[in-house]
């Protein structure tokens, strides 16, 4: 048996897991920060590091407490090496570091996008169909359209042009004075509202397997708030960032449900175009946003291939796939030298195992 202590802290939640073989789940502890940074609207990067060095003793123990696992039973310690914010990952790539050394175990750093791949196979429905697959990330930072061709070997063939779907989200809700994160209260507030109340854009871009959504950022936003007087437009769509006040007229849920399915239409229509194009036998989607209902629901309606997600637990950031995914990378032979740099930003189709 393989067993394998898993470090995340690429954003905002301190998380550590241990993974075994299959990969299976021995334990699984994530302290989230949302309530630190709910009253920024957004995650704000100072009070996440150091929330991270509070934190992540107390997570790595109860990890191991949970695993009822010993030092000595391990196998290997993955951490998350990027992309993300560069004083978070440091904080767990340190942690790692100084745990690798003092046990002599072998160090993996891993990428958190190819986390997010791997929790899928986490979810106990799963079953792994024959590659090539696609690979849909959508979460706060991400929006990546990937076709996979084997374990570790991946093609970029899209993402976001602008926002992120997640941060579309984000920055919708909160100009909807909704909480944040947005996903989730979007979500809520979405399930009283009217899909067609609101013809929002579907954003077009041109063929290729791109994706955009600041343009609906910006619809939603002249929908639903005052507009400024005698301000110049460049400055309207600055002003998504902040709160602009609600028009009078405007039901929440109803903005909400139509921001909610132009959204998943545009991610869905693509995802079906790259999945029909590249001759995929599955689409996986994965990422916090991949616990979206809708989205759910439209691509699993609108393709005839196999739709797998991760269970609901698995979807935000969590360390139990960073250690799936260090599962497979432990099994190829790959390991990171002790010295290995945080990288804020890094795309799946860059391998750095490979030299
Ligand atoms: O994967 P994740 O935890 O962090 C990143 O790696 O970025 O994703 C967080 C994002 C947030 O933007 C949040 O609003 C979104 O996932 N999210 C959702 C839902 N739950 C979380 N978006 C739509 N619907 C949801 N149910
Ligand atoms: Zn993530």
């Amino acid at each position: 048996m393989t067993a394998i202590l898993a470090i995340e802290t690429s954003c905002d939640e301190t998380a550590a897991a241990v993974i075994t073989n299959g990969p299976a789940i021995k334990s699984n502890i994530v302290a989230s920060q949302i309530d630190l940074h709910a009253q920024y609207g957004g995650v704000f990067p100072e009070v996440a590091s150091r929330a991270h060095a509070e934190s992540i003793s107390t997570v790595v123990g109860q990890a191991m407490t949970e695993a009822e696992l010993t030092f000595d039973d391990l196998d290997a310690i993955a951490v998350t090496q990027g992309p993300g914010l560069v004083g978070s990952l440091l904080v767990g790539i340190n942690f790692a570091k100084g745990l690798a050394l003092a046990t002599g175990l072998p160090l993996l750093g891993i990428n958190h996008l190819e986390g997010h791949v791997y929790s899928l196979w986490l979810a106990p429905d799963f079953v792994e169909v024959e590659f090539p697959v696609l690979v849909v990330i959508v979460s706060g930072g991400h929006s990546e359209l990937v076709v996979m061709r084997g374990h570790g070997l991946y093609q970029r063939i899209g993402g976001t042009i602008d926002d992120a779907a997640g941060e579309a989200f984000d920055k919708v809700g909160r100009l909807l004075g909704l909480p944040f994160p947005g996903g989730p209260a979007i979500e809520g507030a979405a399930r009283t509202g009217a899909i067609d109340a609101y013809d929002f854009p579907r954003a077009k871009t041109d063929g290729s397997y791109d994706l955009s959504f600041s343009g609906l950022k910006t619809a939603v936003m002249r929908a639903a708030t005052v507009p400024p007087s005698g301000r110049r437009r460049g400055k309207l769509e600055r002003r998504a960032e902040k709160r602009a006040p609600l028009r009078d007229d405007i039901n929440v849920s109803d903005v909400a449900a139509a921001f909610q399915d132009a959204l998943t239409d545009a991610l869905v229509t693509s995802a079906c175009r790259a999945a029909r194009d590249f001759k995929v036998n599955a689409v996986y989607l994965s990422g916090g946003v991949s616990a979206n209902q809708m989205l759910r629901e439209k691509l699993s309606a609108r393709l005839r291939l196999p739709v797998f997600f991760p269970p609901l637990f698995l979807c935000t950031d969590n360390a139990a796939m960073i250690g799936a995914a260090a599962h497979f990378r432990y099994q190829a032979g790959h390991r990171s030298p002790l010295d290995f740099e945080a990288r804020a930003s890094w795309r799946l189709s860059e391998d750095i195992y490979a030299d």
